[in-house]
């Protein structure tokens, strides 16, 4: 990639999205095109169509998505299965069309059949039923990788598929109305510290399993996969371990400086009993990431805390 040539990012204002603009700006890539969907909506086929006719990007990074945690897909599971959908092909299809050279799409480790074996390989791809709560939402991805792979089969167009175990970090959501586990916890706790509250009740069990990756990782892994010869194959971007729910809260909830009763909602469900990605593929190509889950829970509860305090700032002043 040269740092001249147009570079379209989609869901560039999402966590992901401003992490890798954030990071290719640092690079001195110049010709960056990060569109918001109020300048354009990427459900409008002939507006996605037109905007790549127009700036003709030579590489894309398609990161936009419905995204949401548990309650959010159990909430709304046709927005996240006909929006998704309508996101992937519209992207795919206008960079295909216009002649784009490279376009990562980045999937995610939902794509995984809910009883696959741990950890997760690549392989296990299309083996079995998926996880009910977020189904529109891993079929969306299913139905990208498979477009994507199908482009460069019959039309020549490359193409970079990491599957992203979890992400969190900078730029995180804190809405509980559809941020993802990490950020709701970090918000629980360091509100309950606030609040001097004498418990925290938690969804599920605490037994499920999850595997996490800083976003400051996943871009930097993003970017190593999209220089190698990845030959169109799906790829697991993670550190290749994970923690319970339950060994999270008390991480977070130590970090954050709870010290009340942790309780657990078992009439919640818990989603995939356990989410494990098999990292060998990665790792032959030679990426690992740096951010240790502890350091990247300080950061995150730092930069929490920050948002709230610049927030009461701006209330303040008004
Ligand atoms: N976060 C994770 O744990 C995780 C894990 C695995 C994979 N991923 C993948 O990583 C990518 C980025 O996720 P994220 O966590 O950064 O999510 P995010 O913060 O919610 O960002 C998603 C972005 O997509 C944009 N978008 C959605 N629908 C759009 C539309 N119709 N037109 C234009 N833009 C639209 C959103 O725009 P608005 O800002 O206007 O809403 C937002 O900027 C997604 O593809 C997701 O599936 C994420």
């Amino acid at each position: 990639m040269r740092q001249d040539e147009p570079i379209w990012i989609t869901g560039a204002a999402g966590m992901v999205g401003a992490a890798l603009t954030r990071h290719l700006r640092s690079e001195g890539y110049t010709n960056l095109l990060t569109p918001t969907r109020s300048e354009l909506d990427l459900c409008s086929a002939d507006a996605v169509q037109d905007f790549v006719v127009q700036h003709r990007p030579k590489h894309a990074f398609l990161l936009a998505a419905k995204v949401g945690g548990i309650a959010a897909n159990i909430a709304d599971p046709v927005g996240f299965l006909d929006e998704n959908l309508r996101l992937v092909v519209n992207q795919l299809s206008a960079c295909a069309k216009a002649g784009v050279e490279k376009v990562l799409f980045l999937g995610s480790t939902c794509i995984y059949p809910r009883e696959c074996s741990q950890p997760m390989t690549e392989d296990s791809l299309l083996t079995g039923p998926l996880e009910p709560t977020n189904e529109g939402y891993a079929l969306a991805k299913i139905a990208g990788l498979r477009l994507a792979q199908s482009y460069q089969k019959q039309m020549g167009m490359q193409c970079v598929l990491p599957m992203p175990c979890n992400i969190y970090g900078t730029g995180d959501h804190f809405d509980l109305t559809r941020c993802h586990v990490l950020s709701a916890l970090v918000k629980r706790f360091c509100d309950a510290v606030d609040q001097e509250a004498e418990s925290v009740t938690l969804w599920g069990t605490g037994s499920a399993k999850r595997e996490f990756i800083h976003v400051e990782d996943a871009v930097r892994g993003m970017l190593h996969l999209f220089d190698a010869e990845t030959e169109g194959e799906v790829i697991n971007l993670g550190p290749g371990n994970d923690v319970s729910i339950s060994e999270l809260a008390g991480m977070i909830a130590e970090q954050a400086g709870f010290e009340g009763q942790i309780l657990w909602d078992t009439t919640r469900p818990d989603g995939m009993p356990r989410k494990c990605t098999d990292n060998t593929r990665l790792k032959k190509l030679g990426f690992e990431p740096r951010v240790s889950l502890c350091d990247g829970i300080a950061m995150t509860i730092q930069e929490y805390r920050q948002t709230l305090s610049s927030n009461s700032y701006s209330a303040n002043a008004a």
